[in-house]
């Protein structure tokens, strides 16, 4: 008989967990995965990236009819929103994918133990009453909401990214507080659809962790698009009136307070890890201060047998990051070699236009040495220029010595996309050189690229 029930459990089947425990089985591991959803795929899957995405297409097309940017190609149309059906389609797109995980894990034998899972000991958890051992257990939890101290979501007036996903219809006034990607993204959305959008954020600028010029332009784009911001705030406290809330606010290094009415106050001040029942005590760990699970290069923490991956470990709250260590932990837990290069994790905020990063900012960057910059703004990009996206800008940051792209940031429409082309030529350890001289296709955004590239060499050609 054997020694384990399985050789790898998974605990959590969002982006980290799902890709782990199918990785696991493919490469002929005995694999379960535990979580406690009714549904495979995560806060991504569910409540987060394809939800939102799908609520970001609909309201952008809405918007593009309904703002003047379609009847400027000839087709005028006024448009009636049908929120209902909205919901509809992007229940739709959730359902088909979370389903498909269901399929992929029956397809790879990867069983799918119901219920939420707690440490008994390193090699054993109870999910749901019954007691399952592994060789290998890897915690893929995920993230939660980060609550506003003494403020509690209603998900009717007082949201998280959740509720706002599904407001049964568009305030009139919403008022978001965090500048952050949460923020922006479904603050864009509700802004489309005829919301008053208000964003109160604590910093100076909105987007902590994005370049500084992105950071200013992004704001400029979206104050033209109708968002009010008010930076350098804090909220002190919300009254929930029922049908409507009172935020009190103040400058961020204190001052006078005034006071702010909304009908939707989404709270959007970042995500904290899962551990919460874990019982992550029994296997011998704990968190650290921010309540992240410590690993080392390879995954793992410092249970033996015990890997954690995704939100729940240190580093950026993405789900492709948390894909790529689910793949990497499988790979190491079979024996094999599975890295992440951590330093070329692009960031992609999907409003319109896109804003999109990877590598270092040019901040960063300066304080490691010297750089050189190139910019190239998308207005005279012919592509963005003929489909009347004028808004935005790349720039590509190298190594003054040896012109080894640093890093790159992009404000154009599909800057989500263009942005792999960066990660992986740094990736390869390419110059700014190597993409200049890269022949790219003739009328796209990405040509923009090329010419950020050659303006790093002082010789871009359409400015
Ligand atoms: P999660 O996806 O959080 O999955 C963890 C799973 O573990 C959950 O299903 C949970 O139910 C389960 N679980 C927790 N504890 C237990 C337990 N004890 N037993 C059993 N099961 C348990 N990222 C992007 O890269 N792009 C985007 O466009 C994007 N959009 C987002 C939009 C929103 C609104 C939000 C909220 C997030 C978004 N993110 C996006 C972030 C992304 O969703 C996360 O980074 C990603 O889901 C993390 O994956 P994970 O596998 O670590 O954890
Ligand atoms: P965030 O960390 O991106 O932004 C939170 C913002 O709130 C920051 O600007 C912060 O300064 C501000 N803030 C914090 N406390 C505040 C306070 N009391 N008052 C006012 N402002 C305050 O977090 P967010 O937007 O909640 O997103 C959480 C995570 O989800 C992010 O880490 C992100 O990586 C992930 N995500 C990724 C998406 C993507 O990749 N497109 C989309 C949505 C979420």
């Amino acid at each position: 008989m054997a020694e384990y029930d399985y050789d790898v459990l998974v605990i959590g089947a969002g982006p980290g967990g799902y890709v782990a425990a199918i990785r696991a089985a493919q490469l002929g591991l005995k694999t379960a995965c535990a979580e406690s959803r009714e549904t495979l795929g995560g806060t991504c899957l569910n409540v987060g990236c394809i939800p939102s995405k799908a609520m970001l297409h609909a309201s952008e097309l809405f918007d593009h009819a309904a703002n003047g940017t379609m009847a400027k190609l000839g087709i005028k149309v006024t448009p009636e929103l049908d929120l209902d059906t909205m919901h509809g389609q992007r229940r739709d797109a959730v359902k088909q994918l979370t389903g498909g995980i269901e399929f992929l894990f029956k397809k790879n034998k990867v069983t799918w133990l119901k219920g939420k899972a707690a440490f008994k000991d390193a090699h054993s958890v109870d999910v749901a009453g019954q007691t399952v051992t592994a060789k290998n257990i890897v915690i893929a939890t995920g993230s939660s909401v980060t609550p506003l101290p003494g403020v509690e979501i209603d998900q009717t007036v007082i949201v998280d990214s959740t509720g706002a996903l599904e407001l049964a219809k568009v305030p009139n006034h919403m008022v978001v507080i965090g500048g952050g990607v949460i923020g922006l993204e479904l603050g864009s959305v509700w802004r489309r659809l005829g919301a008053k959008v208000t964003c109160v954020e604590f910093l100076d600028q909105i987007l902590p962790g994005f370049d500084g010029e992105i950071r200013k332009e992004a704001n400029k784009i979206f104050k033209k698009q109708g968002i009010e911001f008010k930076l350098s705030t804090k909220v002190t406290g919300i009254v929930n009136n029922g049908d409507s809330a009172t935020l009190t606010l103040e400058p961020a290094q204190g001052g006078e307070a005034t006071t702010l009415d909304a009908d939707v106050v989404l709270v959007s001040i970042g995500r904290r890890p899962n551990t919460d029942g874990l019982n992550l005590e029994a296997a011998g760990l704990s968190t650290n201060q921010r309540g992240q699970i410590e690993i080392d290069h390879d995954f793992r923490t410092k249970a033996d047998g015990v890997w954690a991956i995704g939100d729940v470990v240190p580093g950026p709250m993405l789900a492709h990051k948390a894909e790529d260590e689910g793949i990497a932990v499988a790979e190491n837990i079979a024996g094999q070699t599975g890295i992440v290069n951590h330093d070329i994790i692009p960031s992609v905020v999907y409003t319109w236009p896109e804003i999109a990063g990877v590598g270092l900012t040019e901040e960063q960057a300066k304080e490691k040495g010297e750089v050189k910059v190139g910019k190239f703004p998308m207005m005279a990009n012919s592509r963005a220029k003929t489909n009347h996206e004028p808004d935005g800008f790349v720039k590509v940051i190298s190594d003054a010595k040896t012109d080894r792209v640093l890093g790159a940031w992009v404000i154009a429409v599909p800057g989500g996309t263009m942005i792999a082309q960066i990660a992986q030529a740094m990736e390869f350890g390419a110059t700014s050189e190597d993409i200049a001289y890269t022949c790219h296709a003739h009328p796209t955004h990405s040509e923009a690229i090329k010419e950020a590239a050659m303006a790093v060499q002082g010789k871009p050609i359409h400015i």
